[in-house]
């Protein structure tokens, strides 16, 4: 699987061009777009890369590698951004969160000028949903919202960091996780939850890339672009 992750995001480094903004994905197939990136800024062949990151972990992970990171707020719009998926449908609408920084990797590709995702084969589904969709919640009554999950069918499940303790975000929030199985219609699903207070933002990620590039177990790449 690694492999498949490794090729995709070595891949994506040959759309970012010298001087470009470059909006840094979270997971582990972004990491290696990170480490790609930075390796190829050592050695010269990118010069003047600045970058935006998705969360602390890419921060700190492109930080220690030499990239220079700046707050979201201090660029203008990004070139390019390069993020991974949970689960992505060929006609460029997915899963986002499985690592729990929807919500900035949102806002991020909602200020990109290109938007590409990097995934392994698995991610490439018919449907979504059998990957549990991220919610990302106030803590302040998000029991109530927990209920509200339930009593919808919609198999709530807080997201938890460790045994005992709830997962934070970079953001403060709870994450609850729904169990859907099948999500016949994202549009849908994503009105109802815009809907709900108390949610901040929620993983559905409906026709957000320009270009996904999927890697496969024997390290080939191919790639699904828009028309
Ligand atoms: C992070 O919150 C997620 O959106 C990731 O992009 C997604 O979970 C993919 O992660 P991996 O590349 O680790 O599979």
């Amino acid at each position: 699987m690694s492999l498949a992750k490794q090729v995709a995001g070595c891949k994506a480094v040959d759309y970012v061009e010298d001087g470009m903004i470059v909006g840094l994905g979270t997971g582990s197939t972004a990491n290696y777009f990170i480490d790609e990136l930075a390796s190829r800024i050592q050695s010269g062949q990118l010069k003047h890369i600045v970058a935006v990151a998705t969360s602390q972990a890419s921060f700190q992970r492109a930080r220690q590698l030499g990239i220079n990171v700046l707050p979201l707020d201090e660029v203008n719009s990004i070139d390019l951004l390069v993020d991974g998926a949970d689960e992505t449908l060929r006609t460029f609408t997915g899963i986002k969160g499985g690592g729990g920084a929807l919500l900035h990797e949102k806002i991020v590709a909602q200020n990109s000028l290109k938007v590409i995702w990097i995934v392994d084969e698995s991610k490439l589904v018919e449907q979504l949903g059998a990957f549990p969709l991220p919610v990302e919640v106030v803590q302040y009554g998000s029991w109530k919202l927990f209920r509200k999950f339930e009593n919808a069918q919609m198999k709530p499940q807080f997201r938890k960091s460790g045994r005992d303790s709830l997962f934070i975000t970079d953001s403060g929030n709870y994450i609850i996780d729904l169990n859907l199985g099948m999500i016949p219609s994202p549009d849908q699903v994503s009105f109802q939850l815009n809907n709900m207070v108390g949610v901040v933002e929620h993983g559905l990620f409906i026709n957000y890339p320009d270009l996904i590039i999927v890697g496969d177990n024997q390290g080939e790449v191919s790639l699904i672009e828009r028309d």
